[in-house]
């Protein structure tokens, strides 16, 4: 790889954890170092850290062992520097979060700064990047929905979670001929809803992107049961909507929401089919499971090819870029690509159209 041309670099993972940042953090790390004379500053909680001056130099010794450990040892949080940009209060006073960014950054005698991170954190870091910080971002989330790559880290571990949840559904439906509804992660996009629904065999699959109707998916469940198959499972994304919602806007839909009384849709869901085909039914909420635990063989690979990725990028200069995937080459696609955009199930995509084929009901 050569020479590096940073000397030192800061790291953080920052918005909701999943599994494989620590794999992706000992990648960059390792091959980093690997190159000589570089440094390694550690940041606590994400761009919090940063703001804070939580930081710390990281050794070697520091990425071992790490490789199959959840979480991230950086810790995280959702701090998003330029959109919650209040004052920080004993601190500079009037400085704003990305001024304090700044100072800190030079203080910290960082050369660059690699974030891991979702949608809001690589935003983040192309705004960083446009006020002159030289940055490179990973793309890591259990959603996968971030805009340049075809895949993020973190979401075959969930996939693989979620598939197992809805197995284990499956058995006890079947027992006690029920409607099982089960509610997975993903509020704008339904990657994994749709994965692990066609993995776990879902009878139905509810996305954000396919708004449904409780009548079609309810004759679709009566027709199962004049079939002799009195039991069904209801994949559902947390972001799912009905039809009458769909046309509402975003305050709208959020109002109309609260005043429906239900926490979360699977509940909603599991209540209008309940009482639409009269069908016993239970719902199961998978939430925080769905991003715990030690990431799969897939999450490694990806995480440690990204990590290695990113520190050739920083290696050769080449900041103001994202490690992405596309088909099966990595490669750094430009922030400004990235910022502010989300990348949803587009319409037709092959997958809901398999779904289809095997007698899946998107609700539509
Ligand atoms: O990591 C993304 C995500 O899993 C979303 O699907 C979910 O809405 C969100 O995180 C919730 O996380 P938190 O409670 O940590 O903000």
């Amino acid at each position: 790889m050569g020479k590096s041309v940073v000397g030192r670099f800061g790291i953080l993972t920052s918005g909701g954890d999943c599994p494989g940042l620590n794999a992706a953090i000992r990648g960059v790390a390792r091959a980093a170092l690997g190159l000589g004379d570089v440094e390694v500053v550690g940041i606590a909680n994400g761009y919090r850290g940063l703001i804070e001056g939580e930081a710390r130099e990281l050794k070697l010794r520091d990425f071992s062992g790490i490789l199959t450990l959840g979480g991230t040892i950086l810790g995280a949080s959702r701090e998003q520097p330029f959109r919650d940009d209040d004052r920080v209060p004993d601190s500079e006073v009037g400085k704003s979060k990305p001024d304090i960014i700044k100072a800190n950054y030079r203080k910290l005698k960082l050369d660059c700064l690699v974030v891991l991170g979702g949608n809001g954190t690589n935003t983040t870091a192309c705004l960083l990047a446009r006020e002159g910080l030289n940055v490179i971002g990973l793309p890591k989330t259990i959603d996968n929905d971030i805009w340049g790559t075809d895949v993020c880290f973190g979401f075959h571990s969930a996939v693989h979670i979620a598939t197992e949840g809805i197995d284990r559904l499956h058995s006890t439906a079947a027992s006690h001929n029920r409607v099982m509804v089960a509610e997975l992660m993903g509020n704008k996009a339904g990657w994994l809803a749709l994965y692990a629904g066609i993995a776990g065999g879902g009878d139905v699959i509810l996305l954000p992107e396919i708004p449904y109707d409780v009548k079609s998916i309810s004759r679709h469940l009566e027709r199962r049961t004049l079939e002799a198959k009195p039991f069904s499972i209801v994949v559902v994304a947390e972001g799912a909507m009905s039809r009458q919602e769909a046309g509402m806007g975003k305050k709208e839909r959020r109002k109309y929401r609260e005043s429906t009384g239900f926490t979360t849709i699977g509940y909603r869901v599991g209540q209008e089919l309940a009482q639409a085909t009269g069908l016993e039914t239970r719902l199961t909420t998978l939430g925080y499971v769905q991003r715990g635990g030690s990431p799969s063989a897939y999450d490694r690979v990806l995480a440690t090819s990204f990590g290695t990725a990113a520190a050739q990028l920083m290696a050769h200069g080449d900041f103001g870029k994202m490690v992405a995937m596309r088909g099966s080459e990595i490669v750094g696609v430009p922030l400004a690509e990235v910022a502010g955009r989300i990348k949803t199930v587009p319409e037709g995509h092959p997958l809901v159209e398999t779904g289809r084929l095997v007698g899946t009901c998107f609700g539509d």
